[in-house]
């Protein structure tokens, strides 16, 4: 008997790339979204081998998926030359995790009964690495106790993993659950299978986004934040098994799936939002980038003109320092959460962000230099230092995702160093 082969370590930043994934496609409408996926599987860096049911060719042909990953696709388990050349063992051993998208009702009953009757249950059956099944089909299949069941059983029993399905409207024309889930949220949900799961028990809440700060209904004061930042740390966080709290300042930002996010307009609601959530957290992570100044009067109705004269002067009050409210609490309190700040700066970056981190006393200050035009507001990349006491070490420029997961590398090892 052959040794159970080792299970590859993936960075978090990038799980897919160079990962050996099977998509199997089952035979329903939504098979044409598999392409999608696919595509976006291979783009990741993915080495994709397809799988499809004999119903799934009814939707959509082999070739395009052939196309798609450069491999012919596997299709029928009893022909002797797809056997000879793939061989549903050695496609089984060789993955690193199987996608099986769309799985309708029929796969998941074959899959929960251990049919192996087919290409796709074989591979399943046979082997070792995770199970992820993207379920897609009419409502009421959906809903009937026995696929419910299957699924159940899947996933106590085998450790399957499940992703959706959608809400909405069918192919069926019913509405309601059965939509498979967008294929960007099935690679999303591939990444958290196979990256480690160094915070898995943690629970992480992470700021992003500017506050807005009310001058009348209609104007605010506010910053250039975007919240990319924040976000790509609260899907970085999730995607490394961690419970997240996202608490977003106004931001065009879709909301991450799979982790609760909170909506505040401006500080004093950022404020009390971090005293709800913060609590109770393993570490606080603050990339938003909060008013320090509001308006000491907004006003409740849209000022005038006429009313503010030709040179008008806002007076305004202090927001709380947010950040060094919950050091000093945490100190007073002798415990509490590990406390990471941002710090944006313009010049000497790393002597304010070291000032920051001992006036706020917080644990980790990560510093961005904001006058560079491929760091800091609203753009898709960042360069960092991660600042702690006697120590700093320098992130180069990366994507804000990447970045994000090299600054949780960093919190995985001092929440472990808190105990
Ligand atoms: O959102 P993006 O467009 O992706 O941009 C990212 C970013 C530039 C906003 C982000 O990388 C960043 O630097 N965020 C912190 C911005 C900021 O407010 O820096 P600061 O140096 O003014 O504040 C220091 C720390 O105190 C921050 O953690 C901040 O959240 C916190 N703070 C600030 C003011 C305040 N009243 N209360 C606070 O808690």
């Amino acid at each position: 008997m052959s040794a159970p082969r080792e299970r590859k370590v993936f960075d978090p930043s990038a799980p897919l790339r160079d990962a050996e994934i099977v998509v199997g496609v089952g035979g329903g409408i939504a098979a044409y979204k598999a392409c999608e996926l696919v595509r976006l599987l291979t783009k990741a860096g993915a080495k994709v081998q397809v799988i499809m049911t004999r119903r799934a060719r009814k939707f959509v042909g082999p070739l395009t998926f052939q196309a798609l990953t450069g491999r012919a696709v596997f299709t029928d388990l009893f022909s002797l030359t797809q056997e000879s050349e793939i061989g549903h063992i050695a496609v089984a051993d060789r993955a690193d995790l199987i996608v099986v998208a769309p799985a309708t009702a029929n796969v998941v009953a074959r899959l929960a009964a251990g049919f192996t009757d087919d290409a796709l249950t074989a591979v399943c059956l046979a082997t070792r690495a995770p199970v992820l099944l993207a379920p897609s089909m009419n409502v009421n299949m959906w809903q009937h106790p026995i696929t419910q069941a299957n699924l159940r059983r899947l996933v106590e029993v085998a450790g399957t993993f499940v992703v959706g399905p959608g809400d909405g409207f069918l192919a069926c024309r019913w509405t309601g659950p059965g939509r498979l889930a967008e294929p960007a949220d099935i690679v999303e949900a591939a990444c958290r299978v196979l990256a480690p799961q160094d915070l898995a028990g943690r629970r992480l809440v992470v700021t992003a986004g500017p506050t807005h700060e009310p001058l009348d209904p209609v104007r605010f004061l506010g910053n250039r934040s975007s919240g990319k930042m924040g976000y790509a740390l609260a899907a970085a966080a999730a995607r490394r098994g961690a419970t997240v709290t996202l608490l977003a300042g106004p931001t065009a930002l879709p909301d991450p799936v799979g982790l609760e996010v909170v909506h505040v307009e401006d500080a004093r609601a950022m404020e009390a939002a971090i005293e709800a959530h913060a609590w109770s957290a393993h570490a606080v992570i603050m990339a938003a980038a909060i008013a320090d100044f509001r308006p000491a009067a907004p006003s409740d109705r849209k000022l005038k003109r006429t009313e503010i004269g030709l040179q008008p002067s806002i007076i305004l009050d202090s927001n709380p320092d947010l950040l060094g409210g919950l050091g000093a609490e945490r100190a007073r309190r002798g415990a509490g959460p590990l406390l990471v700040g941002f710090a944006a700066e313009t010049h000497d970056v790393v002597g304010y962000a070291q000032a920051k981190l001992v006036a706020k006393q917080c644990d980790l200050m990560v510093a961005n230099d904001v006058t560079s035009p491929d760091a800091g507001f609203a753009v898709d990349t960042n360069r960092v230092v991660l600042v702690e006491r006697g120590a700093t070490r320098e992130v180069p420029l990366a994507s804000k995702p990447e970045i994000a997961h090299r600054i949780l590398d960093r919190v995985v090892e001092l929440i472990a160093a808190r105990g």
